[in-house]
């Protein structure tokens, strides 16, 4: 998290004409008006762009105040919305504590699972950070209305929901609006000067192999509270839940899973692989492996073999490596980013710029890069390679919940939704335990995915 505190005497005051081409573009994509028709929309000078989270949470909160640290001080935070009343206040006060000249939410605070409406029809900007199930409807739901979107990783927990983020993107470009997604390695030099080296410079040739890793010791677990339906257990503890989560391969892999369609420049047409649950079995965990390894096949046989693991007491990487004709990229967040040749030579070696050698903050310059955009009436729309990446994650899913070999295409046009159409404090879970309260496991050769 950025901890820069903004100068407020810095006040940025955007170019009026870029600044009514984006309102006009968004307040004429929202209200399905041709852009020519729409120049009663233009704003005078001074307005505020209005920010609204949804999704109150460790995230959303953290999204939230980088989208107040760009700099850019006629952002506002402006409306807020969460399932849950408790994460809403905490988030509320927080932001308000650490960003006091930029929340103005007033009574616009919204609880439930029909928030995400209100903040959406108050706001320009709207910030996504529910658990991924719900991402693709409320992607829907903004990029309707018109509004330009911050979304965090992943967007979706099934294929049907990831072909509508597709969908939705089309959408989005067709309305002229702007979103990033929370793929942050995106937004950080290392990476991407190392791609510049392999694309530009050819440092390691042609890339024919690669490795993934997000291994861990696992997350959080909230205990059944007495009174709670199984609904507002499993959104409480929704990382177990595949409806909601999608495994922890979509969770957090999905980083490191971009990373290598990035820098391939392709998503796998196939993936096989094998999982399970060694250590962490209890009910408790829900319905999640504890362990996947998946075989990505790339087009030209191109190769990634892609580990994540949530167990105790093992080895933690969380990198990326990519072997090429000439030689070994090694990537990861922390900024050590290098490349060997075959003799073991380092050919390559990332440096950051500045006094403290230090990248700034990706999670930063997310923001600071939308805000431009919106500002500025660029093009930005990272919603097809977060669609492509989370599929990338779910196709691992597939392959290691099924124990067989999954085609990309039968993945994606898959018609197995996990994730309802409409969640409401009365829907049945589609995740149901049995007497003991255990959720059924995917076995693999018995499972059906696709
Ligand atoms: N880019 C990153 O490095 C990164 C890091 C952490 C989390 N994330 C992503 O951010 C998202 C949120 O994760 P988190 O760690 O903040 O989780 P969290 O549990 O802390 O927050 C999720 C919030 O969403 C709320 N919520 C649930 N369903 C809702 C609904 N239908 N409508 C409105 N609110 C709802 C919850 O009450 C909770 O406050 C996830 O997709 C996660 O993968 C990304």
């Amino acid at each position: 998290m950025n901890t820069n505190e903004p100068n407020h005497h810095a006040i940025y005051v955007p170019q009026a004409s870029s600044r009514r081409g984006f309102l006009r573009s968004s307040i004429a994509a929202g209200t399905g008006l041709a852009l020519s028709n729409a120049s009663n929309a233009f704003a005078a000078p001074g307005d505020q762009i209005k920010i609204g989270l949804i999704g109150c949470g460790g995230r959303g909160s953290g999204a939230a105040s980088q989208a107040l640290s760009s700099g850019n001080y006629n952002f506002k935070l402006w409306a807020m919305g969460d399932a849950h009343q408790d994460r809403l206040d905490s988030a509320v006060n927080n932001l308000s504590e650490k960003h006091k000249d930029q929340v103005d939410v007033g009574d616009r605070k919204f609880v439930g699972l029909d928030a995400y409406e209100k903040v959406i029809s108050q706001c320009d900007l709207v910030i996504l950070a529910t658990p991924p199930g719900f991402r693709p409807y409320h992607f829907e739901a903004a990029v309707n209305a018109g509004k330009n979107v911050f979304m965090e990783k992943p967007v979706a927990a099934d294929a049907p929901g990831v072909r509508k983020v597709i969908e939705m993107a089309k959408v989005a470009d067709a309305k002229g609006l702007h979103v990033v997604a929370g793929l942050q390695r995106r937004y950080q030099n290392c990476y991407r000067e190392a791609l510049k080296q392999v694309k530009e410079n050819g440092i390691i040739g042609e890339i024919v192999s690669g490795q993934v890793y997000w291994n861990s010791a696992g997350v959080w677990v909230k205990d059944r509270e007495e009174g709670q339906t199984e609904l507002q257990y499993q959104l409480r503890n929704w990382y177990y839940f595949n409806w909601l989560c999608g495994d922890h391969i979509n969770e957090q892999h999905i980083h490191n899973i971009d990373v290598a369609n990035w820098f391939i420049g392709a998503n796998p047409v196939s993936a096989q692989g094998m999982g399970g649950r060694q250590v962490r079995t209890g009910k408790e965990f829900g319905e999640i492996y504890d362990h996947h390894y998946v075989e990505y096949t790339y087009p030209n046989g191109v190769r990634v073999n892609s580990q994540c693991r949530h167990q105790k007491g093992c080895e933690n990487p969380v990198r990326e490596e990519f072997a090429g004709t000439k030689g070994i990229l090694y990537l990861d967040n922390g900024g050590r980013c290098y490349a060997n040749d075959y003799k073991g030579n380092t050919i390559w070696r990332y440096r950051a710029e500045g006094a403290d050698r230090k990248d700034p903050d990706p999670y930063q310059v997310e923001h600071n890069e939308l805000q431009d955009a919106i500002l500025n009436g660029k093009k930005i729309n990272n919603a097809y390679y977060a669609a492509d990446s989370t599929m990338t994650a779910i196709l691992g899913r597939f392959a290691s919940y099924s124990g067989k070999t999954v085609m990309w295409d039968a993945a994606l046009n898959s018609a197995i939704q996990l994730m309802p159409n409409k969640v409401t404090w009365e829907t049945v879970p589609p995740s149901k335990p049995d007497e003991k309260g255990f959720y059924p496991i995917a076995i693999p050769g018995v499972t059906k995915v696709v």
